[in-house]
């Protein structure tokens, strides 16, 4: 029976960092080693100020002290590491490929070949590979296939244990999964490395909530999971669209509508669009890998989701434009928000750098207050669209210090992001510093439409 002393897991971002602070947490015989490239992540993983993590999750502090130093590290020694572990876990981004065959839509699984290679490389003892970042259908078998062929006479098990966990929420969501997946090879020794995994998650949770699949199911189910939260999306934003033309209100109709127990309450809040760096990357997989095997109906069902969410952000967008009496150059928009949610500094695929980008083109002057995004990561986000060069994107957005200085002064307030310090705000305040009318574009539905209608704003929410 394999026990795990040692774990070794590669890529200290979202995903890694936090999955690894709880696996530590709840299994204090076992040294976990989170190992990164990235030097500076590594140094802010150690830091003693514990508001200098890299990533901004709550809750993620408390464990990260409680662990650290006992039998959590991070380093940036990945040879040693994957050396003296038991089991690997691969937990490296793989962002949509930017170039060559399937372009714009198959992951580039570089960097999780290069992880292969390196284990192959330095491995002298058996060891697990678990396979943490969303990856391609199939996936293991590559892996597998590099692993096997290094002839040093070392073992490998590859285990496919897809991360569920929400940004903003992330230690929650391990700490009480709803359930764990555990996809392995079907045969005695893929069983032995199913069942180390298993241990290591029952530390803490009920064995009825591990679940074990074949490693096929198990990528699958990662992808189709996230497809179908955000097709619940798309849909709710569909109709959002339908109420605005019709006079029905989204929120009701999503209340009406969940309290179905078939259909359930949740992800049905309309938004200005689904971002994050999964919903569109895991569903652009989903399309890739039914094109690729000649399913063209399964594909383009699935593109609608994105589609859909394009739409949905090019015509908050557009709504803002033709609101501000179709021009809005040389105006000051105001933005609360830039990550993709709230309660995370996380801004892959935000909306709001959509929206952002499509306002630049119609020459508004943007500034933005997120609570925990800084401005060179915005800069940095419409730098990678390519849209313009980087001095007219820093000419064109700036950021303020609060929201009140933020929305001095604007024509009109976007809300990209739900924090909840948004909420309360001093609302009559900001609409005396104001230019009127003064309008509100609440791409999140946060604001009581009574409340800000009395004040005097000119008030639009996302299916109102
Ligand atoms: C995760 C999953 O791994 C990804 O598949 C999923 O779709 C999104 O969430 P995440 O943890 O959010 O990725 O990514 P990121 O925060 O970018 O962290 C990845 C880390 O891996 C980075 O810190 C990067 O420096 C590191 N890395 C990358 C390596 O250490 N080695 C490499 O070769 C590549
Ligand atoms: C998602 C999955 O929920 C998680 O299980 C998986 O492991 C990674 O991908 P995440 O991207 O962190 O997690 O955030 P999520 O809470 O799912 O939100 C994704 C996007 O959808 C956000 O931009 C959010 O604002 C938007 N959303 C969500 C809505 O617009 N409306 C909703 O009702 C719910």
């Amino acid at each position: 029976m394999t026990k795990i002393k040692n774990i070794c897991c590669i890529g200290a971002g979202y995903v890694g960092g936090p999955t690894m602070a709880v696996i530590a947490s709840k299994n204090p015989n076992i040294k976990v080693t989170v190992v990164d490239i990235n030097e500076e992540r590594i140094k802010a993983w150690n830091d003693e100020d514990l508001t200098n993590l890299p990533i901004y999750e709550p809750g993620l502090p408390e464990v990260v002290q409680k662990a650290r130093g006992q039998n959590l590290f991070f380093s940036t020694q990945v040879d040693e590491a994957i050396a003296a572990a038991d089991m690997v876990f691969i937990s490296v981004n793989t962002p949509t490929k930017t170039y060559g065959k399937g372009k714009g839509m198959a992951a580039d699984l570089k960097y999780v070949e290069l992880c292969a290679r390196q284990i192959a490389r330095v491995a002298t003892s058996d060891k697990i590979v678990v396979e943490k970042s969303t990856l391609p259908v199939r996936t293991a078998q590559a892996i597998k296939t590099i692993l096997s062929e290094t002839g040093n006479g070392v073992n490998f098990q590859i285990l496919s244990n897809p991360e569920f966990l929400a940004e903003g929420t992330a230690i929650q969501d391990l700490e009480a999964a709803d359930r764990v997946l555990i996809g392995g090879e079907q045969s005695p020794e893929g069983e032995e490395a199913i069942q180390a995994l298993v241990n290591i998650y029952k530390a803490w949770l009920p064995e009825e909530r591990i679940l074990t699949t074949n490693v096929w199911s198990s990528e699958l189910s990662k992808l189709t999971a996230n497809a179908f939260l955000a097709q619940r999306v798309s849909s709710i934003n569909a109709i959002s669209e339908l109420c605005e033309a019709t006079g029905a209100d989204v929120g009701e109709v999503a209340k009406a509508i969940g309290m179905d127990s078939r259909i359930g309450p949740k992800f049905l809040n309309a938004s200005v669009g689904f971002g994050g760096s999964c919903f569109q990357k895991d569903i652009l997989n989903l399309v890739y890998i039914a094109k690729s095997l000649g399913l063209v109906q399964v594909a383009d069902y699935w593109e609608q989701v994105i589609i859909m969410n394009d739409h949905q952000k090019n015509r908050f967008a557009e709504k803002i434009v033709s609101t501000l009496f179709n021009t809005v150059a040389d105006k000051k928009i105001a933005f609360l928000g830039w990550a993709f949610k709230k309660d995370t500094n996380d801004t892959r695929e935000s909306a709001a750098i959509y929206v952002a980008d499509k306002l630049l083109d119609e020459q508004a002057k943007i500034t933005v207050y997120d609570p925990q995004v800084k401005e060179t990561q915005m800069q940095r986000d419409l730098n990678y669209l390519k849209t313009r060069s980087e001095e007219e994107n820093q000419e064109g957005l700036a950021t303020a210090a609060d929201a009140y200085a933020c929305c001095q002064e604007a024509h009109a307030i976007a809300i990209l992001t739900e924090w909840d310090e948004f909420k309360a705000l001093d609302w009559q305040k900001i609409y005396d510093h104001m230019p009127k009318p003064a309008f509100i574009f609440d791409g999140r539905g946060i604001l009581d439409e009574k409340q800000m209608r009395n004040i005097g704003f000119n008030y639009f929410v996302i299916g109102g």
